[in-house]
């Protein structure tokens, strides 16, 4: 499984925050957004990683997380040069992918809630067609929208930010897909506003019968961060979580070690990056609070 991460995009909504810094790389209270995605990505097994980002991000990206082998990851980095839409990614990374099944990431989606890895784990073992994951929201219209059958079980229909909602189920930023996506994503036209919609292509794999979906529960948060005020509510979110428990949220050097792709001595130096700061300290601490 490879994995890929959408980073690109303007953050328009969120200037001037956003003026000289790409919105994935703004605090998401103790630690960059794209933090969150990419801790996904990893819960999903996926260890090669294509991160999509701005032309003049790219630097700053590489200075984050190099070429991922400090945690034991190897991350390469594409750009894209205007914002096509989602599926675009699955054309920037076509040779990345190489045939292979892909998890898709959108960089601003924040995923969290108990049995998460094991949902992943699920749809990473599903060898054909694509797995989307919807999630009840107050405002669906804002976002692709599922309609579902009567036993809420299969997907029946799709629309991209419709006016007028079929279901109050959105289609969040993660999708599975097996070795067809980027032949679909090819043959997809850009929509009204210019872009290859990932709507489409899902629409795509639900005519083929191949569209698979997973509800997350009520007890799962999904946020996003488009706004300011999403941006406040969701780092107050994982504030709150983290200083209740004393454990992070979304800790990709946690997750790397926990999943065995780095060893105690490797945790140990990534902790002295961060030298004696209540991240670098929570790092060295893990072996205590153990696996
Ligand atoms: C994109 C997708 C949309 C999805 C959303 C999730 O929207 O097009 O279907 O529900 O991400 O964050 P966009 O961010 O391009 O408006």
């Amino acid at each position: 499984m490879k994995g890929i991460i959408l980073a690109g995009g303007a953050g328009s909504r969120l200037r001037p925050v956003t003026t000289s810094v790409n919105k994935h790389l703004l605090a998401v209270y103790d630690k960059p957004l794209v933090y969150y995605p990419l801790a996904t990505v990893m819960l999903s097994g996926a260890r090669e990683i294509l991160l999509i980002v701005r032309p003049e991000d790219e630097t700053a990206y590489r200075n984050l997380f190099g070429d991922g082998s400090a945690l034991g990851l190897t991350i390469q980095y594409r750009c894209q040069e205007r914002p096509r839409g989602v599926a675009d990614a699955l054309l920037i990374g076509r040779d990345f992918v190489a045939g292979e099944p892909v998890v898709l990431a959108l960089g601003d989606n924040i995923f969290f809630g108990h049995g998460l890895r094991a949902i992943l784990k699920g749809a990473t073992s599903r060898r054909e067609g694509a797995t989307i994951f919807c999630y009840w929201v107050n405002d669906p219209e804002r976002f692709g929208v599922a309609e579902l059958d009567a036993g809420q079980q299969r997907v029946v229909g799709l629309a991209e930010k419709p006016k007028e909602p079929k279901s109050n189920y959105a289609v969040t930023g993660l999708y599975f897909y097996d070795a067809q996506a980027a032949d679909l994503a090819a043959s997809l036209e850009p929509s009204e506003r210019g872009e290859l919609e990932i709507t489409d292509l899902n629409l795509a794999y639900l005519a083929r019968g191949q569209l698979h979906c997973h509800i997350l529960e009520r007890g799962f948060a999904w946020l996003d961060t488009g706004t300011p005020d999403a941006l406040l509510d969701a780092a107050n979110y994982i504030a709150t979580i983290e200083r209740r428990q004393g454990l992070k949220i979304a800790c990709i050097e946690e997750i790397a070690w926990r999943q065995d792709w780095i060893d105690g001595h490797q945790l140990r130096t990534l902790a002295d990056r961060h030298g004696d700061t209540p991240y670098g300290r929570y790092l060295a601490d893990l072996p205590r609070i153990g696996r």
